[in-house]
């Protein structure tokens, strides 16, 4: 299957969720407003709600919770995208101005807040208490995660463990917890509800490898970020781990002099890809990403061949082939 006829399956539900981000983003302070409705009319690939929607449909949930619940998930990350701007001094953000370029740091955090404790309001509304203990363990995990970045991300002797261990808890963890909740909707066996968070876990690592390598490989344009923005920031990921590990020592010098200065030049950007490539950083990352990805799909394997299970198998496959 391909991803648009992945998309497909959950057109119309994706449709309500865009209105349900609207009727939440309303608010009578301009501001919230104005941001609300510059975020929403710059969607991304709402990636997370649509993992909720289709596990919902997988596991046969039939009524209307799972609009709310996706709207929660979008509203979590765009919430973490608005603080990881500010903390990634960030500028461009799906292809447009990112918010805090437009309105400041504190506007950005702040409604960044608004959003999370929207997150919050709604779920309570739904009324779940299982759902809101994975929801509040999953952003205290996310917040874990960029305060662990913060501290370890630009240590050039931290391994391959620590940046797998940022990469689970500030990202798997809300694609694992998106794809959790549309099962307990459909009330699936506690088995079922496991194979379901792994396969997230898994999709959501793949997912920021694949990211990390287009932080070096794609171009502003096609990503709708600045590249270089990682190494612009002094942040380790593993194309630059694993480089890292191989180099001279010279090499390594070179690397960490772009790692450790505040004005990057191109040409020290440059030359950092080219020591990537050489020694391969990217095929290393999107090596293990791959793998990832195939363990997610294995983890479907206790449901039902159809529809559905079809489209995520695509929305892994896509995870790894995906340019933006
Ligand atoms: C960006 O997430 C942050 C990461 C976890 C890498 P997405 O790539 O899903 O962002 P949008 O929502 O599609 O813009
Ligand atoms: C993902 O990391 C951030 C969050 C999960 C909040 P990045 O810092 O790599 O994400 P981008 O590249 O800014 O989208
Ligand atoms: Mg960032
Ligand atoms: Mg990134």
């Amino acid at each position: 299957m391909r991803i648009q006829e992945a998309y497909d399956i959950i057109r119309q539900d994706l449709k309500d969720v865009e209105l349900e981000f609207k009727k939440n983003l309303d608010s009578d302070i301009y501001l919230i407003k104005k941001v609300g409705e510059y975020l929403l009319n710059n969607g991304g690939k709402r990636l997370r709600p649509s993992l909720l929607l289709l596990f919902a449909r997988l596991c046969g949930y039939q009524g209307n919770r799972h609009i709310p619940l996706a709207a929660v998930v979008e509203f979590i990350h765009t919430a973490t995208l608005l603080h990881d701007d500010v903390v990634d001094n960030a500028n461009m953000r799906r292809g447009k101005a990112a918010a805090n370029t437009l309105w400041g740091n504190g506007a950005s955090i702040l409604i960044g807040d608004f959003l999370f404790s929207k997150s919050f309001y709604l779920t309570v509304d739904d009324g779940d208490l299982h759902i809101l203990k994975i929801l509040s363990g999953t952003t205290t995990q996310m917040a874990e995660g960029e305060v662990l970045q913060l501290l370890k991300g630009s240590d050039a002797e931290a391994t391959e463990k620590d940046y797998m261990a940022v990469v689970t808890n500030k990202t798997a963890s809300l694609i694992s917890a998106s794809c959790r909740i549309g099962a307990i909707l459909g009330k699936v066996s506690t088995d079922k509800e496991d194979a379901t968070a792994r396969y997230g876990m898994d999709l959501g690592i793949a997912f920021q490898l694949v990211d990390d390598c287009l932080d070096y490989t794609s171009s502003n344009e096609e990503l709708g970020k600045t590249i270089g923005n990682d190494l612009r920031e002094g942040k380790i990921t593993l194309p630059l781990i694993h480089t890292m590990k191989k180099t001279t020592r010279a090499e390594r010098e070179e690397l960490l002099a772009a790692i450790e200065t505040n004005d990057l030049k191109d040409s020290q950007l440059l030359s950092v890809i080219s020591l990537i490539k050489k020694y391969k950083g990217i095929d290393y990352t999107l090596g293990k990403a791959r793998q990832h990805v195939e363990d997610a799909k294995t983890h479907l394997s206790s449901f039902e061949p159809n529809l559905e299970r079809a489209a995520l198998i695509a929305l892994a496959d896509y995870v790894v082939e995906r340019a933006y």
